[in-house]
């Protein structure tokens, strides 16, 4: 696939995969993206997944059609990207890797070799020259490791922006961009919105055309859409008015009380209402709605003293992201001695810039009318936040 007249795709898809990082299903499955720049020198921008390496290397050897690449650039240490660094050393030993000084060492702990007699290392500003295309580095530490760096081609005005911009789902599928970037971003990148909004302003200086991420489709068209995205996201912005009402239930009494928000926000006249079970739903579409919107309702049964166990996870979740900038409602389920409000409110208490309304809600085992009553003040009261 030709991106522009120098530069290709050599990256390759995965519908294998079970849980990428271990942790988020990818039911359109996932893409290792990899890309040549032909020139004078040819580079080769990063590697990929171990189990993809002879694939890679056969589209590698198509595109250079028996030429030799001078430099293999590595922006990312992180093995889905970098696992085939011996494997492609071993193809063309010849080659210059290009690397952080940081990236160096984590090739070292990884793969037990850092190239020592055959590198280049580079740090934030520094160009390699292969004729016609000057590629410039730009630091972009913590997105979302330490050792990365975005590439900037000069002449055909592409930016090879590493996990950035990237996206679940293989690239011989199509499907909305937003849903799934949103759901790679908030997953995998989301705490680090600080660094990512360091990395925004220093893109903002440079003419792109093209953004070649690591992950997911190559974008060249209506760029100023996903900059404005990632700008949102990594300011931690709200993306689009509404209220998400996320619960855990033993037997159903708690999921009747967010049922019963959920037609209580509609019929109030909120817009977009957004339900999700946290023991049934996907984890990381449950954070990525939580961030999405601007308000949060938290339905829990008092469990062990304490809060269901699906809650605690998804309440970690959001702390370990970074959340912050938001609207939080609280609802608890408990017979004899609820706690979960005071449990949910101690663990978001110190999160930056979320107000935890003072109106609560308590259900004792089923929505009786009391419990309707203090629902519907909720509902009124997180409106009006
Ligand atoms: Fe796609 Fe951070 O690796």
């Amino acid at each position: 696939m030709n991106i522009t007249n120098d530069i290709f795709y050599v990256g390759v898809n995965d519908h294998e995969i079970d849980l990428f990082e271990g942790q988020y299903i990818v039911p359109n499955g996932m893409s290792y993206n990899s890309y040549i720049i032909l020139d004078e020198k040819i580079a080769v921008m990063d590697t990929v997944d171990a189990n993809f390496g002879e694939e890679w290397l056969n589209n590698i050897k198509k595109v250079l059609n028996g030429k030799i690449p001078s430099y293999l650039i590595i922006q990312h240490m992180e093995p889905d990207h970098s696992a085939n660094i011996t494997t492609f050393m071993k193809a063309f030993p010849q080659t210059t890797i290009v690397a952080s000084a940081m990236a160096f060492q984590m090739m070292k702990k990884l793969y037990g070799n850092d190239y020592s007699e055959n590198r280049i290392v580079i740090k934030e500003n520094d160009s390699l020259n292969l004729g016609t295309h000057s590629l410039t580095f730009l630091s972009a530490a913590m997105v979302h490791w330490p050792e990365v760096m975005f590439t900037y081609d000069n002449k055909d005005k592409v930016l090879f922006s590493a996990d950035g911009f990237g996206k679940f789902g293989a690239l011989d599928i199509e499907e909305e961009w937003d849903c799934e970037a949103r759901r790679y971003y908030f997953g995998i990148v989301g705490k680090f919105g600080n660094n990512v909004q360091t990395l925004l302003k220093k893109a903002k200086k440079l003419e792109i055309n093209t953004i070649c991420p690591l992950h997911g489709p190559i974008l060249n068209e209506n760029l100023n859409h996903y900059l404005e995205k990632y700008d949102i996201w990594s300011s931690y912005n709200i993306e689009s008015e509404g209220v998400m009402v996320a619960y855990t239930s033993v037997y159903g009494n708690t999921k009747k009380a967010a049922l019963t928000l959920q037609r209580l926000l509609i019929e109030k006249g909120v817009k977009k209402v957004v339900l999700c079970d946290l023991q049934r739903d996907d984890m990381a579409e449950a954070v990525e709605d939580a961030f999405r919107y601007g308000k949060l309702i938290l339905a829990s049964p008092t469990y062990n003293s304490s809060i269901f166990p699906h809650m605690r996870e998804f309440i970690n979740e959001l702390i370990s992201h970074n959340y912050q900038n938001r609207t939080i409602a609280l609802v608890e389920n408990g017979l004899w001695a609820p706690t979960a409000n005071k449990v949910m409110r101690s663990m978001l208490e110190n999160l930056t810039n979320v107000n935890i309304l003072d109106q609560t809600a308590t259900i004792n085992g089923s929505v009786d009318e009391t419990a309707g009553e203090q629902l519907n003040k909720l509902v009124e009261e997180i409106i009006k936040a």
